[in-house]
Order: C-alpha cells, then sequence, then structure tokens
C-alpha cells in the first residue's frame, strides 16, 4: 500500500459546469439557440430576443412560455436537471429540442446570468441570478407571465473563449442567421430579434409556412412546393425550382429540419445534390426549406454536443424518400426544356453514413 497522496480528485461543480460549456456553448448564437429552443419548448407563442455588441455583452430572450415555480427555476439551473426525460427510453419518443438538462448550468457558469420566471396563472413572479458561480436564492417579483433570461458579459471568466470569438458583426450576423432558421421553423410562433437599437427580424406568428417565407425572405417565386410520404417518412417544405433559370436553381440557404430540429446531415445533402444533378448540369447549392417528419424511435437526437445532428435508422430510406420528392418537385416545375430523362440514369448508390464524429463512441 503506498501513503502516495491520490493523483485523481473530483472537480468542483462550478469547474465541471465550466467544461461542459465548452461543448454546449461556443459563441454568442449558441446562447441563443439554447434559450429560443427552451422558450419553444415551453410552450411560448412569442419570443422577444436582444442582444448587444454581438451577444457579448448582452443577450436577452424573453418568452410568454408556460414559465417556472421558485422550486423549478432553481433547479433549472442545476446541472442534469431537466423536465423533459426521465428515462433513457424517454429519448426514442422525445418530443422537445432539449433533454439534456445542461444548457442553463452551462451557460451560468460562463457569464453572469439573470433568470426572471412567472407561471401562467401565478399572480408573482420570482428573479435568481448567478454571478461567478454563486447562485442567490430566488426572490418574489413582479414579473409578466412567461420567462425572461439576460446572459451578460458572456466568457467574461474564460478569456481564452473570448480570444476566439469574431468582431461584434460578425456574432450579430451569425445570431440572425440562426433566429432565421428558428423562426422558419415554427411559422406559429412570433420572433423579433434587435441588436442594440436596430430592429434585425420582426415575424409576427404565421399560420402557414409560406408566409413565413415571405416575411423571411420576401421573394419566393422561384421555389416549387415538396411534399412526399412514404415508409412513414414525410417531407413537405419548399425547393428552388428549375423554371426559367437558365444558369440552374437559385442558390441559396438550406434550412433542414427533421422533427422541428435544425439540422446538418450528409444524407440529405447527398441526397439534394443527386435530385439537382440528375435534373441540371451545374452543381450548385440550391435554396431548399424542407421539413422532415418520422417516428422519433426512428432517428437519434444524442449524437451531437450541440445537438446539431442526428443519426437516422434507416438513412437509405430517408434519402430515397427525399429523392424521390425533390425528383417529382422538380419535373412538376415548368421547366420543359429539362428533359430529366436525359441525365445519366447513374444508380444513387446508399450515401455513405456519415463517419462517426469525435463525439460519438
Ligand atoms: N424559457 C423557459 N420556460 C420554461 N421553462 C424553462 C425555460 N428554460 C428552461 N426551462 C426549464 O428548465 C429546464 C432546464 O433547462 P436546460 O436548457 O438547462 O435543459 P433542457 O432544455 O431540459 O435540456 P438541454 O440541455 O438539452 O437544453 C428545462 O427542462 C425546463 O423545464
Ligand atoms: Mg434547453
Amino acid at each position: 500500500m503506498s501513503d502516495r497522496p491520490s493523483k485523481i480528485t473530483r472537480l468542483s461543480t462550478e469547474l465541471a459546469n465550466q467544461i461542459a460549456a465548452g461543448e454546449v456553448v461556443e459563441r454568442p448564437a449558441s446562447v441563443v439557440k439554447e434559450l429560443v429552443e427552451n422558450a419553444i419548448d415551453a410552450g411560448a407563442r412569442r419570443i422577444a430576443v436582444a442582444v448587444e455588441l454581438g451577444g457579448k455583452r448582452l443577450i436577452r430572450v424573453e418568452d410568454d412560455g408556460e414559465g417556472m415555480t421558485a422550486e423549478e427555476a432553481a433547479l433549472a439551473l442545476e446541472r442534469h436537471a431537466t423536465s423533459k426525460i426521465r428515462r433513457l427510453e424517454d429519448l426514442a419518443a422525445i418530443s422537445t429540442l432539449g433533454f439534456r438538462g445542461e444548457a442553463l448550468p452551462s451557460i451560468a457558469s460562463v457569464s453572469n446570468l439573470l433568470l426572471r420566471t412567472r407561471p401562467r396563472g401565478a399572480d408573482r413572479g420570482v428573479e435568481i441570478r448567478v454571478s461567478a458561480g454563486v447562485t442567490t436564492a430566488p426572490r418574489e417579483v413582479g414579473a409578466s407571465e412567461g420567462t425572461t433570461i439576460e446572459v451578460i458579459d458572456l466568457f467574461c471568466n474564460v478569456p481564452a473563449r473570448r480570444k476566439f470569438l469574431k468582431s461584434d458583426g460578425a456574432e450579430t450576423t451569425q445570431i440572425s442567421r440562426l433566429m432565421t432558421q428558428l423562426a422558419l421553423g415554427y411559422p406559429e410562433v412570433g420572433f423579433t430579434l434587435a441588436s442594440g437599437s436596430r430592429r434585425l427580424l420582426q415575424c409576427p406568428s404565421a399560420t402557414e409556412l409560406d408566409e413565413r417565407l415571405f416575411q423571411l425572405y420576401k421573394s419566393r417565386d422561384h421555389l416549387v412546393e415538396v411534399q412526399k410520404t412514404a415508409a412513414g417518412v414525410s417531407v413537405r417544405g419548399f425547393a428552388a425550382g428549375l423554371a426559367g433559370q437558365g444558369h440552374g436553381p437559385v442558390r441559396g440557404p438550406q434550412n433542414l429540419f427533421v422533427n422541428g430540429r435544425a439540422v446538418k446531415d450528409r444524407t440529405i445533402a447527398h441526397a439534394i445534390t443527386h435530385a439537382y444533378s440528375a435534373a441540371t448540369i451545374k452543381e450548385r447549392s440550391p435554396e431548399v426549406h424542407l421539413f422532415f417528419e418520422l417516428p422519433p424511435d426512428r432517428v437519434d437526437v444524442n449524437v451531437h454536443p450541440a445537438k446539431a445532428e442526428v443519426r437516422f435508422l434507416e438513412p437509405s430510406l430517408v434519402h430515397e424518400v427525399l429523392r424521390r420528392a425533390l425528383g417529382d418537385a422538380l419535373a412538376d416545375s415548368p421547366a420543359p426544356e429539362v428533359a430529366l430523362e436525359a441525365a445519366p440514369t447513374r444508380a444513387p448508390g446508399p450515401p455513405a453514413e456519415a463517419a462517426p464524429g469525435p463525439w460519438t463512441q
């Protein structure tokens, strides 16, 4: 037996949170994403976001969702505390955007955070502050129904992270892009984004996806409707058509949602490229806004630290449904000069399975 002191010690909660924050919170836009997704999960109909200095000085997200009691608000700031799952099996039936119970404690560990909330139907709200890792006891305050979270001086205690941030303008652009994407995913929710005194986005609650598309992007004449359901996988949305586009489809943003979650996905990207290359000779990044719905047990959402990717149980099925959906939509778009059959009928071959990222085992 050696009497050497143990080389292993337990990290303090604060340090553990800061390390977790390294994965969850890369930049101001990641904070906005987590807070807005929480507001969506809370059933908000209206979400107002304000930032200052690219979100480095201030990020405020205000919602009119279900709010939290004093007890819930205190728990929400603790690591691994969530109202969204209770058992591992719940992940296979997940319908919320959050599930880890990590976002709020991670954000609070690298900023000064203020949480003010009032549950629907309650006559008072509570406020909690976290500063330099110290959390105050909930204090009763007057507040409107819903939740407001302010994140002040992000990365004030992590100079290494702060150094890697881009200019205020560039960080604001990222936030603006992210908000545009979230707003597209949830047309029924009203969104606003302000940077200082500038209003960057204003989308009143809409009834249809194409109304929201118009609010966000104005012209959408070049888009054709996409709609297909097969073998339990449904895809709907809009994609750049071929009509009158002498130079191929209009390039633009590629917004992809799987069960309401904005994702990047190689299977989907491959199917898009394939569908368009069958119809035009130009290799481009066509504008698409596509919404996939499939049973939650056929998609694993727990594969990426920022929840920005998912893994399909049957990637080749998703590939095929999308390829056909786009094929039909593009064939319907009145572009008689483009003969779909004229393209080489090379078998698509299922896309290579996404290589495991560094975070997967
Ligand atoms: N805006 C909000 N309105 C109402 N409840 C909220 C709000 N934000 C957070 N909560 C509550 O606090 C809990 C913790 O939030 P947090 O974002 O840390 O974790 P999560 O959303 O459960 O999971 P994830 O880490 O994947 O985001 C949530 O499960 C929810 O119950
Ligand atoms: Mg969350």
